[in-house]
C-alpha cells in the first residue's frame, strides 16, 4: 500500500520540489519553441520527458512554473546561455566509436582509393564534416580510419575534420577527447595503442595529433546556409535527420550537397531520407549505407555555396 504522503514529515518541502503538472497548452508552447529553434519535433507522448527535463533545470534555478522559465530562456544573454544548456538536455546524444562499420569501409575501401587515383599532387587533401557529431566518437572514428588507411597505403595526406553540433556540452566533451573503458570497447587494441593515451584515472584520451585534426564547432544545422563552412570531400550526417520533418530533411540534405566538392561523398543515416534526389549527386550503392556522390566536375551553371 502506498504511504499517505500528506502525513509524512517534510511533505510540504517535498511538494514544493515536486514537478508542476504540465498542461497540454504548455507542452505545445514548448514543443513549438523547440521546433522553431532546433528543428526537432517533440511528439505528444513526450510530455513527461519534457516536464522532467524542464523540471530539473527549473528546480536548480528556483523557478516554480513553466511560463516563467519559458519567458526566461527567451530573454537576453542569460536566457540564451540557459537555452544552450537546456538544449543539451532535450537532444539525444547517443553515439559510439565505429558505430557504422560499413561507413568506415565505404570511405576507406571505395572513396579514398578513387580520390588517390584522381589526385595529381603528391599529397591528398581530405576535408571531412561530421554533422551532429555529439561527443566526438564519430569524427574521431573517421579520423583514425583515414589515418590508418593512408599510412598503410604509404600515402601522404592532409586531413581536416570539422565536427559540428548544437550542444556546447557535447562539443566540450569532444574537444577533450576523454572516454571511459566502456566507451572505447569497440576499438581494436592496435588503434587504442596508436591513437589514445591512458589518463591517471584510467580513462582513454585521444592523442593530441589526432585531436588537432578535428575542429569542434557550435552549429545549429538549421543555420548551415549562413555558416562559414567550406567545401568538403566527405560529409557524414547520421542519426540527426530523424529528428526533423520531411521538408527540413530535404532542405538540410540540399544544403549539405552544396558543400560537397566535385567527386565528394555525402553519407546519411540509412533510412533517414527516402526517395531524395539531387541533380548534381548520384546515389552510390554500398551495403548498409545511404551515400551520394557529387559528379567529378561541375558543369557550367552549377556552383557551390561560395559562388
Ligand atoms: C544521436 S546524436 C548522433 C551522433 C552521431 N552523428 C552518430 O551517429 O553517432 C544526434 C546529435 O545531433 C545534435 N543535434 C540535434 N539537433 C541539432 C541541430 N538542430 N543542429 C545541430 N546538431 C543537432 C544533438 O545535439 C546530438 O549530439
Amino acid at each position: 500500500m502506498k504511504p499517505n504522503m500528506e502525513y509524512l514529515p517534510g511533505y510540504e518541502e517535498l511538494a514544493v520540489k515536486r514537478l508542476p503538472q504540465m498542461e497540454p497548452e504548455q507542452f505545445q508552447q514548448w514543443a513549438a519553441l523547440l521546433k522553431q529553434r532546433t528543428g526537432m519535433r517533440l511528439p505528444d507522448n513526450r510530455t513527461s520527458f519534457l516536464a522532467t527535463n524542464l523540471g530539473m533545470r527549473m528546480r536548480e534555478l528556483g523557478i516554480n512554473d513553466y511560463q516563467t522559465y519559458f519567458d526566461f530562456v527567451q530573454k537576453g544573454r542569460e536566457g540564451a546561455i540557459e537555452w544552450d544548456r537546456l538544449v543539451h538536455h532535450l537532444t539525444v546524444h547517443e553515439t559510439r566509436f565505429l558505430r557504422q562499420e560499413s561507413v568506415i569501409s565505404l570511405i576507406c575501401e571505395e572513396h579514398l582509393p578513387a580520390c588517390r587515383e584522381q589526385c595529381s599532387s603528391p599529397a591528398l587533401n581530405i576535408d571531412v564534416w561530421s554533422v551532429g557529431c555529439s561527443t566526438g566518437e564519430e569524427p574521431y572514428s573517421i579520423a583514425m580510419a583515414i589515418d590508418d588507411h593512408m599510412q598503410q597505403m604509404g600515402c601522404q595526406y592532409y586531413l581536416g575534420i570539422t565536427a559540428s553540433d548544437i550542444s556546447r556540452s557535447a562539443l566540450a566533451h569532444g574537444r577533450k577527447g576523454i572516454y571511459s573503458r566502456q566507451q572505447v570497447k569497440n576499438i581494436e587494441p592496435r588503434w587504442l595503442d596508436n591513437y589514445f593515451s591512458v589518463t591517471d584515472d584510467e580513462k582513454f584520451q585521444v592523442n593530441e595529433d589526432l585531436r588537432k585534426r578535428v575542429c569542434f564547432n557550435h552549429l545549429n544545422i538549421l543555420d548551415i546556409g549562413a555558416a562559414p563552412i567550406g567545401m568538403m570531400d566527405i560529409i557524414v550526417c547520421q542519426n540527426l535527420l530523424i529528428y526533423f520533418d520531411k521538408e527540413q530533411r530535404i532542405a538540410i540534405a540540399n544544403t549539405l550537397a552544396a558543400h560537397l566538392k566535385p567527386g565528394g561523398l555525402l553519407i546519411l543515416g540509412v533510412g533517414e531520407l527516402l526517395n531524395w534526389k539531387h541533380p548534381e549527386l548520384t546515389r552510390f550503392t554500398y551495403a548498409n549505407t545511404l551515400a551520394f556522390k557529387r559528379q567529378a566536375h561541375l558543369s557550367d551553371g552549377q556552383h557551390g555555396p561560395d559562388a
